[in-house]
């Protein structure tokens, strides 16, 4: 390609970005913002579905009828939002196997939330509290991203997001009230997913490997100390309300910003968890590679069966 041809493209790129235009899969886009795009959505993907593991582990113990059905529309939900994101990240010209395999062969991340365990009913709560709470903080933010695909499916995931936040608020409200052993599983559940979920919105600023050149392209929208702050800002009061307390002895209201202050996350522990050392990575990982070994056969019978559709068609 010219340098001019090259060099207009990139301009009608740049162009597009600026007036907020979003990109879709037939505009042309530089390498390394698909690159990067591709990247970001299928980690998401990633996310959402192994994040289905840890609550799945409670669908049979689930304390009543009514909490079990909630759970199971809930993980059902999670493996939907997966399905879309690797349908729309397909649209970047990869394939769904070559996603999997490279999250497979440790080349891509999940969110780094889901290596914990959920040791208790109450860790139910706290994930669709803080974990899906912290998720739409940044999946709202995204729905403005500047790839179309993305931002689209970021807009029907936010719809079911927000049924996932209230019902495990709700779990944290009833236990909260409950007895005293109640209470204290709720805030035993508080005290071990508060800071993982802060860690949910990556690296400060200032050490983020993407954010600058993502907030150039508009693929991302807010700073990941942005987001984490609105999540602390509004997490809070809702804790404050059943009684709970946050883990964090620097939490203080700062009149002059208007928001709260608190202390530092461990990045010794988020590096940890990113590069496989977290409590339960193995095990995600384990599973997510034995289930797919495991369903080859049902992938083996469709192609079977869509052959044979083709070759009956064919033979009409
Ligand atoms: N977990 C795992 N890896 C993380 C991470 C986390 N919480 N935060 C950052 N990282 C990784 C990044 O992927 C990057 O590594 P890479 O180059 O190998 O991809 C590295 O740390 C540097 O971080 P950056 O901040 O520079 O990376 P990003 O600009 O990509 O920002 C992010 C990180 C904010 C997580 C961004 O990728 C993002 O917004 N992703 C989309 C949202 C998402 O993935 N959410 C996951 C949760 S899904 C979920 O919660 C399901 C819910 O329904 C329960």
């Amino acid at each position: 390609m010219s340098e001019s041809n090259q060099e207009h493209l990139q301009a009608t790129f740049d162009a597009r970005v600026a007036a907020e235009s979003r990109i879709e899969p037939r505009d042309w886009m530089p390498d390394d913002f698909r690159k990067s795009v591709l990247r970001q959505m299928s980690q998401h993907a990633h996310s959402e579905v192994i994040g289905m593991q840890p609550e799945g582990n409670w669908i049979t113990r689930a304390p009543t009828l009514h909490r079990k059905t909630i759970l199971m529309a809930k993980v059902q939900d999670e493996a939907g939002h997966g399905l879309y994101l690797y349908s729309a990240a397909e649209t970047l010209g990869t394939s769904r196997d070559d996603m999997i395999a490279a999250l497979h062969a440790g080349k891509a991340k999940y969110a780094s939330i889901f290596n914990y365990p959920s040791l208790t009913w109450a860790d139910i709560g706290a994930i669709g509290w803080l974990v899906d709470g912290a998720a739409i903080v940044n999946q709202v933010s995204l729905q403005r991203t500047s790839y179309g695909p993305y931002a689209r499916a970021m807009v029907r995931i936010c719809k079911e997001e927000s049924f996932h936040q209230r019902q495990g608020y709700q779990i944290m409200m009833v236990l909260a009230r409950g007895s005293e052993e109640q209470k204290a599983m709720a805030q035993d559940a508080l005290n071990r997913w508060w800071w993982p979920s802060l860690m949910m919105f990556g690296p400060h600023d200032a050490e983020s490997a993407h954010s600058a050149k993502s907030m150039q392209w508009k693929l991302k929208r807010e700073s990941n100390d942005t987001l984490r702050q609105r999540f602390v800002d509004q997490t809070i009061p809702q804790a404050e309300l059943i009684g709970l307390t946050v883990p964090d002895p620097d939490l203080k209201w700062n009149e002059e910003r208007g928001a709260y202050d608190f202390g530092e996350i461990d990045w010794e522990e988020f590096m940890q968890v990113i590069s496989g050392n977290g409590p339960c990575n193995k095990q995600r990982l384990d599973h997510h590679i034995a289930a797919k070994e495991n369903g080859q056969w049902v992938r083996d019978a469709m192609a079977a069966y869509e052959e044979k559709r083709r070759a009956r068609r064919e033979a009409a």
